[in-house]
């Protein structure tokens, strides 16, 4: 039986491909390909479901394990402190823990936060054996109590005066049951976990699939719905599968890694430690909202409870999206590049879908310079910014957001500025077709 520390870097070496090698023996810069040979790009999640931690919740627009550990190495350096301003699934939070080394990160939606700190957080197997035995012993005993879930919008559960709801009655019942039992749960983390193993399996459980364009019905759903029994099968195995990843890594380094729930715009100017690395993928300028996509998740595991709470985690992400009304005010630096996007936009605004979408993509690059300047205070000398962005395009006019985003950082005066295409993303119908959208790593350093 190989040592705990060894078990661990030969995971790493499955996981996360170069980086150990070049971590412990201390040489210099190591050459670590951006763009592959071959297959996916590094920026996206691939083999999400065979990764450790990325398969504990299905999230697709997830950094590979790989950019993260790539970044890292090609600092040439050990870095003492790797900051994400948009942790979504907690990738760079993860892989900078796995490396020891030290890392904040900023997630707004509060389910994703959750599921980061579960990731992350000092859980131990045996702890998880001794809960799971407690749950399933209560889970049947346990009342149906469909009140817990009477904050749930009108669509959510079956009743007679309906056409179409997203979870059938006996469905809706076991999942009051899983959460009067989580809830009942006194470790925090051990809860917490819990509460990810269900949000990751509960749309599956339900009538509907949710996609970029929003949550749609399943084919024939009336004919093929699911039954409580599915919710126990998959809620098991998704159970075993984040299990088998706290075993695994049970005695790995734990460097320090704080989880912010909140707003980056802001919630940055929290975080003192200085960084090497600000790595990052923020939601593209394309108008899906990240709350729409993981919204059944959100109301079912209560992190929101009415249509208040949707609408202020709304004003809280990037304005990435038009599914609100806000204030949209532009950049305070020059960029020529975005000054001609948002006159052509502004020029075709009667074609657009909606009309405010010159002003929603000035103000989506105000946001974006805001998160630049919390990431120019906190840069060492040494370090540098690594973002992943991608373009859109609304009628015929073309987001080059690398090329924006450069232009701004130059202005603000970042002393480096690169910027490389990493692969050609497929638009969405409601961008307007079928053409090709450039993602981009935009570099910075001071
Ligand atoms: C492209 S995803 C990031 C994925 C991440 N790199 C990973 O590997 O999982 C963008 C994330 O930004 C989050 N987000 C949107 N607006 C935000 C804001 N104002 N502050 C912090 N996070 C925000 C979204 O909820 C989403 O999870």
């Amino acid at each position: 039986m190989r040592n705990p520390p060894e078990r661990y870097l030969q995971t790493l070496r499955e996981h996360f491909a170069q980086a150990p090698q070049w971590f412990n023996s201390g040489t210099g810069k190591p050459e670590v390909p951006m763009t592959p040979t071959s297959g996916a790009a590094l920026t996206t999640y691939q083999d999400g479901k065979g990764t450790a931690f990325q398969r504990w919740f299905h999230f697709k627009e997830a950094f590979s394990p790989e950019f993260v550990t790539a970044a890292i190495a090609s600092l040439g350096y050990r870095p003492t402190h790797v900051v994400d301003p948009f942790g979504g699934s907690g990738t760079s939070a993860i892989t900078s823990q796995l490396l020891s080394i030290n890392a904040t990160t900023v997630e707004v939606n509060p389910f994703l936060a959750d599921v980061i700190k579960a990731k992350l957080s000092p859980l131990t197997a045996e702890k998880l054996l001794s809960a799971a035995a407690d749950f399933q012993a209560r889970l049947h005993d346990t009342p149906a109590d469909l009140s817990r879930l009477a904050h749930l919008p009108a669509t959510f559960i079956e009743s007679k005066d309906k056409d179409r709801w997203i979870f059938p009655r006996a469905v809706a019942r076991r999942l009051a049951q899983y959460l009067t039992c989580i809830e009942a749960i006194e470790d925090v983390d051990v809860r917490r976990f819990f509460r990810v193993v269900l949000g990751a399996v509960v749309v599956d459980c339900s009538n509907v699939y949710v996609n970029g364009k929003g949550r749609r019905y399943r084919g024939a759903w009336r004919l093929n719905q699911p039954t409580p029994e599915k919710l126990d099968l998959h809620f098991g195995q998704q159970f075993n599968t984040s299990f088998e990843d706290v075993l695994r890594f049970e005695n790995r380094p734990r460097s320090q890694v704080t989880v912010i729930n909140g707003d980056s715009r802001t919630a940055l100017q929290q975080v003192q430690e200085p960084a090497d690395l600000v790595v990052f993928s923020p939601p593209y300028p394309n108008s899906f909202d990240y709350t729409d996509i993981y919204n059944v998740e959100l109301w079912v595991l209560g992190y929101i409870g009415s249509a208040a709470d949707n609408t202020t985690l709304r004003n809280q992400t990037l304005r990435s999206h038009v599914q609100i009304r806000r204030a949209y005010e532009g950049p305070k630096r020059k960029s020529k590049s975005l000054a001609a996007v948002l006159d052509a936009l502004s020029s075709r605004r009667d074609t657009l879908w909606d009309p405010t979408i010159p002003d929603m993509v000035g103000a989506y690059f105000r946001d974006l310079e805001m998160v630049l300047e919390q990431t120019q205070r906190l840069l060492a000398t040494t370090g540098r910014a690594m973002m992943v962005v991608g373009d859109s395009r609304y009628a015929d006019v073309r987001i080059e957001v690398a090329s924006i985003l450069a232009e701004l950082a130059k202005s603000m005066g970042f002393g480096r500025v690169t910027t490389r295409e990493v692969r050609q993303m497929r638009s969405s119908a409601q961008q307007g077709g079928s053409f090709q959208l450039a993602e981009s790593i935009v570099e910075l350093a001071i």
